[in-house]
């Protein structure tokens, strides 16, 4: 028997497994994430229309310490916080069209049961160790059952500078790196306690192993990698620093378990120790990709398998050593399939670098962007424009936004249908013309588009969407001189050059369509709306490979020749620079109400300061009220408005709060009352100290007609700690 030429010349589908980050399932998402998603998304769109089958999924990273302390303020279990969160997700994905075929969490089955499988498979391999270690443990976190404290829950004056309320591992205002046991007067970020040194067993993966070495010296530095990406990595198997600040050489053993209390994945066979959460995420990506097969019916093992599959993994330049050493090291010492490849993105930043900050308004929040019904395409195409394979960061600034958007989209791309596609509806019944097989112009132009496109093509593969973007924009302009050399508008006057009128149009239209093509996965809805209204089948990048094959004698079907098309509608707005102001305005304060008259009658001139926007009963949730006594209270030297409370909500130590409240209160009128305290508010850091909390009091917007601030006082019996609903 003969297979059939044309079936195995065709290279079959290439196999592609494609994840995103797993978002902590602690927030929800800001306009970084987006960016890697659209990324991810747009090359997984192109892979789609080259024809390749692609698994693209993603899943909440639900465990960690962070996530239990959140969700312990919020007084829900982790699961229901972490579902809460999950909830919110697919506005932001459905609004920026970004489609992953699974989205998943890592408290799933079935990444509980693939994360303790490969650590007996690396244990099996001689690779996990335990050893004890000292750390620091919080005896009064978690209403007193205690627990170990991450870095980052250790709080104290830097070792080096001497600089207050400094992390445990590295010193905001000098840079030191030190370890949280060097902190000078340590706290607890948690309780405010002292923390001790409590030793610990805890289980280590073996990363310098020689076996180890061996492999991800060589995984890591056979040019796979992006160039700067490969160069990081090598210093870390030359030098590396410890928490000590001492160095040591080579790779350093992997501390993969945290002690009970911890939300997280419990170690087979080791009751109260879980994994770290970075042992079990990434075990998320697979985990993931397996719930998505077990629902189509398909083997998960058995796809696995498959030596063509590719595996790759979009992340951004802050977790490289989680994704260069310890994952592929996981996956290979276990007996699986290691990753392809890694593609790493730098970090977004919002109008000239600005740090994100939501109460500052710098930042750009993907809801209030949707919220003001600006196209979601005009993002996916300006982080386009600034994406290349490189890794490094990129910023949105809010005037080459909208003027990329503009002047590309709608000055180039767009102009060419709107101004050609009118003619042959209203002239030529929706038909395209044809027969520019011969003429020069025309024919030199297409050949110019095949080699563009077949470079565009090979670009977006290679992740650079700047350059591919570039030379799409190249060929737009060729197509608008094309357009502004024959001005249809002017030979529309005069019957007699009808022809060329319609030769004029509908080549205009055959290669709006290419253009079409080289943007799709970048504006689908678009790209969708274009193949709608020209009556074309979806478009897919076979279409660019038969451009070039067939250059020199290219077929009348490229050319759609006498084709049908529908009638053309605006396919897309300009940005309004309204719309930008508003995107970053911050968010609205009320300062002063409207200035009422004075008046004796003061009935008739109370302005109420107008209601905040609706908000559910779970925003509600999250703002724990307790009811607190006011231990003490004192002035505060050196301000005229602040008071000094001493708090105690039940919590078996007091915290100290400071109010603006001295222009109405003397500190004895306070001592001894209860009042109602914002409780899980993150502690402030002020002039005078740390302030651990907020007290309410109620206060009219209007301060000149109705002067006063009144501190809430619960009525009589309310005990301190109590919450309030
Ligand atoms: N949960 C881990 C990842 C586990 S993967 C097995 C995590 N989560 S994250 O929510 O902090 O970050 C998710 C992704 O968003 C990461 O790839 C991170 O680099 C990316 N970004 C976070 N801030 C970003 C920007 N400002 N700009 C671009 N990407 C950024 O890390
Ligand atoms: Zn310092």
């Amino acid at each position: 028997m003969t297979t059939p030429a044309k079936a195995s010349s065709l290279p079959s589908p290439r196999q592609l497994f494609v994840t995103t980050a797993l978002p902590y399932a602690n927030g929800n998402f800001h306009i970084g994430h987006i960016m890697e998603y659209i990324q991810a998304d747009i090359w997984v769109r192109y892979q789609r229309m080259c024809g390749n089958e692609v698994n693209f999924v993603c899943a909440d990273d639900a465990h960690g310490a962070p996530i239990m302390i959140a969700a312990q303020k919020a007084g829900v279990t982790p699961r229901a916080f972490v579902d809460n969160i999950a909830a919110g997700r697919a506005q932001y994905l459905d609004g920026f069209h970004i489609k992953f075929d699974n989205w998943s969490h890592t408290d799933s089955e079935e990444n509980h049961v693939l994360a303790k499988e490969i650590y007996r498979d690396l244990k099996k391999a001689g690779l996990i160790e335990t050893k004890s270690i000292e750390q620091f443990f919080d005896p009064e976190a978690l209403e007193g059952k205690g627990m170990f404290l991450a870095d980052r829950f250790i709080k104290g004056e830097c070792p080096k500078c001497g600089a207050k309320d400094q992390y445990g591992d590295n010193c905001e205002n000098c840079g030191a790196v030190y370890s949280p046991t060097d902190l000078k007067n340590p706290y607890s970020a948690l309780s405010g306690a002292t923390p001790v040194l409590k030793a610990s067993e805890h289980f280590f993966f073996r990363l310098s192993d020689p076996r180890c070495v061996e492999f991800l010296e060589k995984w890591t530095q056979d040019g796979k990698l992006q160039p700067e990406v490969a160069n990081k990595v090598k210093e870390w198997f030359s030098t590396r620093t410890n928490a000590d600040g001492s160095t040591s050489t080579g790779l350093g053993d992997w501390d993969i378990s945290r002690d009970a209390p911890y939300f997280g994945i419990e170690i087979p066979d080791a009751p109260g120790k879980y994994f770290y959460v970075w042992l079990d995420a990434p075990v998320g990506y697979l985990a993931s990709l397996k719930n998505l097969l077990d629902k189509r019916g398909v083997d998960f093992k058995a796809y696995m398998a498959n030596p063509n599959l590719e595996q790759y993994h979009f992340i951004g330049k802050d977790i490289v050593t989680f994704h260069t050493l310890f994952w592929p090291a996981m996956l290979k010492f276990s007996g699986r399939k290691t990753p392809d490849n890694i593609f790493v993105h730098g970090f977004l930043t919002v109008n000239n670098g600005e740090k994100m900050s939501k109460s500052r308004g710098t930042g750009l929040d993907p809801l209030k962007y949707l919220g003001l019904g600006m196209n979601p395409e005009w993002l996916r195409y300006y982080l386009a424009t600034k994406l290349s394979a490189k890794n490094e960061d990129i910023d949105f600034n809010a005037e080459d936004f909208m003027l990329k958007v503009n002047s590309d989209l709608i000055g180039k791309y767009v102009n060419i249908a709107s101004r050609t596609a009118g003619f042959i509806s209203k002239k030529f019944d929706g038909q395209l013309a044809g027969g520019y097989e011969d003429s020069l112009q025309e024919m030199q132009i297409m050949s110019m588009f095949a080699d563009h496109l077949s470079v565009i093509k090979k670009d977006i593969e290679l992740r650079d969407f700047a350059k591919a973007i570039r030379l799409t924009m190249t060929l737009a302009d060729v197509a608008n001189s094309y357009v502004n050399d024959r001005a249809p508008w002017a030979i529309a006057k005069d019957e007699t050059k009808r022809d060329e009128l319609h030769i004029v149009c509908s080549f205009s239209l055959v290669l709006f369509r290419l253009l079409t093509l080289a943007l799709k996965a970048i504006l689908p809805i678009t790209a969708r709306q274009v193949e709608a209204f020209m009556k074309v089948e979806s478009l897919n990048w076979d279409l660019a490979d038969e451009l070039m094959e067939t250059k020199n004698r290219i077929a009348s079907k490229s050319l759609l020749s006498g084709h049908a098309i529908g009638e053309y509608k605006h396919l897309m707005q300009r940005v309004d620079i309204k719309q930008l102001d508003a995107l970053f305005e911050a968010p609205a304060v009320v300062e002063t109400a409207p200035q009422a008259a004075p008046d004796n009658d003061s009935s008739s001139s109370t302005t109420i300061e107008p209601l905040a926007p609706e908000i559910t009963i779970d925003d509600f949730s999250k703002i724990d009220l307790r009811i607190a006594k006011i231990v003490n209270c004192e002035a505060v030297e050196g301000s005229t408005k602040l008071l000094r409370l001493t708090l105690d909500a039940g919590e078996g130590k007091t915290r100290n709060v400071f109010s603006g409240i001295a222009s109405h209160y003397k500190p004895a009128d306070l001592i001894g009352k209860h009042t109602v305290m914002v409780a899980n508010l993150a502690p402030r850091k002020m002039k005078f100290g740390i302030s651990e909390g907020m007290v309410l009091a109620a206060s009219s917007a209007d301060e000149k007609s109705t002067p006063g601030i009144y501190v809430l006082e619960p009525v009589a019996g309310a005990e301190p700690g109590m919450r309030i609903r």
